[in-house]
């Protein structure tokens, strides 16, 4: 009889990623065997996001195809992620809602498709957890995830991530490095320490040591090239951080700091506790501190009360700083949350979707301009995969500097894994492409 198949449905953020991939290696431990078709898999396994009404929406259409076919033929459904929610009487109420669902899972936990699967005779009662990585993915797998704060309590008013992913808990280190451990024996090469506020790292665990600390331990662990983190709050974000990253080499310096607005009207109704000035000051310490370091940035457009002079200031904001990269969202007001329940989302649709393609083509412009100057210069690529589409890319090696900037490299025989120096030949915007420069296989 032929192996039963799974099938991962992806949404959302890197946290919800490093979930979905154990999740992965649990069902993979039972037996089953990962397929790209989710209309015929034994078993669908979705992991949600929902921290925009789109992104909720797209979920929705997804289970009413999956509402469909459990009437037709047999095939387990798995929930996970944030629509899933860590509160019990969410759950219920998600149950409720859709009874075809065979497992909920609460955000980073397990525990129930483990004993989905015990259940079934298809996993030991009480075993060992699989590492965090499938085993269909070991050996090819180059970068990998590793959460090591959970939850958030800081609760910005637009925010439904708290009430999703529940309060800030930070792992055990020791725990934490026993699984990076693990992913650079299975041949992982870069590892992003992943929190809704990864500054945070270690404030909420008595006698716990710090982020500066834990990036140290795991940029000491052997086999590993690359060590990133993110996502760092403006305010949580020290001095002995940006020292640690510029004084150890495999920390590379790249810099998720969301600043979310640069109106401090804004910043203030959101309940971010800076203000714009604050990220300004930032950005300059990180600067002089690493030059060649890169930040990017998220914004919120279109927020409750934002007008065309917050806006305005949000535009300024950028210019100054010279972000490497910035995420725009339009604002999407979201269930219990203080904006959706206190504040009136006034900015009508089109002058959102104005603001967000205006920024965006400040974005471009801004990169278009900086990685212009990068003809010609070198640097080195971790490779993450090979592509394989036809014509032009064909073959090109897809990977990215320390800092984060993605480049295509062309005339190279490297293997995923393998660091290669490279010559920017054409830069771009969003992705540059390159020669590789030496070590031709
Ligand atoms: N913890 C991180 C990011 C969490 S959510 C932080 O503190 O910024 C990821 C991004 O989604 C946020 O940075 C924000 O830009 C966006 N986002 C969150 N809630 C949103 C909402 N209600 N509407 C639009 N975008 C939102
Ligand atoms: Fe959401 Fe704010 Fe927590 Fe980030 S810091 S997850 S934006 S509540
Ligand atoms: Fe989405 Fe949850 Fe991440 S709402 S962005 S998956 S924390």
């Amino acid at each position: 009889m032929a192996a039963p198949t799974y099938h991962l449905w992806e949404s959302g953020c890197q946290m919800n990623a490093a979930d979905a991939l154990r999740a992965a290696a649990l069902l993979e431990r039972a037996g089953y065997v990962a397929t790209d078709d989710g209309d015929h898999a034994d078993f669908v396994l979705l992991s949600t996001c929902v921290i925009r009404q789109q992104a909720e929406d797209k979920f929705l259409r997804r289970m009413e195809q999956l509402a469909g076919q459990v009437r037709h033929r047999r095939l387990a459904v798995a929930v996970m992620g944030c629509f899933v929610g860590f509160s019990a009487s969410q759950r219920a109420a998600a149950a409720e809602r859709f009874p075809f669902v065979a497992v909920w899972m609460p955000p980073s936990d397990l525990s129930p498709l483990a004993s989905y699967l015990a259940g079934r005779g298809l996993l030991p009662e009480g075993g060992t957890a699989p590492g965090p990585l499938p085993s269909s993915r070991e050996g090819s797998a180059v970068t990998a995830h590793v959460p090591v704060v959970l939850g958030c309590s800081h609760a910005c008013t637009y925010c439904i991530v708290p009430y999703r992913r529940g309060p800030e808990r930070s792992r055990d280190a020791a725990e934490i490095l026993s699984e990076v451990r693990s992913l650079a024996a299975r041949g992982v090469k870069e590892v992003t320490l992943l929190g809704q506020i990864v500054d945070r790292y270690g404030l909420d665990r008595e006698g716990s040591i710090r982020l500066p600390e834990l990036l140290r331990r795991v940029a000491a662990v052997e086999g590993l090239a690359r060590v990133r983190f993110l996502t760092s709050h403006p305010n949580w974000m020290g001095d002995e951080l940006i020292d640690t990253v510029a004084t150890t080499p495999k920390l590379c310096p790249a810099f998720e700091v969301p600043v979310q607005s640069g109106s401090d009207a804004v910043l203030e109704r959101m309940r971010r506790g800076y203000r714009a000035d604050d990220f300004r000051a930032l950005v300059g310490r990180i600067r002089s501190r690493i030059p060649d370091a890169s930040v990017s940035t998220d914004v919120i457009v279109g927020f409750c009360g934002e007008t065309e002079k917050d806006f305005a200031d949000t535009m300024q904001l950028m210019r100054d700083t010279q972000v490497d990269m910035i995420r725009i969202a339009k604002y999407s007001p979201r269930p219990l949350t203080w904006s959706a329940r206190h504040l009136a989302d006034d900015v009508p649709p089109e002058e959102k979707e104005r603001r967000r393609v205006a920024l965006d083509a400040l974005l471009r412009e801004m990169l278009t301009k900086k990685h212009a100057a990068l003809a010609g210069t070198t640097g080195e690529i971790l490779v993450e995969s090979i592509e394989q589409t036809e014509g032009r890319r064909h073959g090109r090696r897809r990977g990215r500097f320390p800092d984060g900037l993605l480049v295509f490299a062309e005339n190279s025989g490297a293997q995923p894994g393998d660091i290669v120096p490279v010559r920017i030949t054409v830069p771009g915007p969003y992705a540059s492409i390159a020669e590789a420069t030496e070590g031709r296989k």
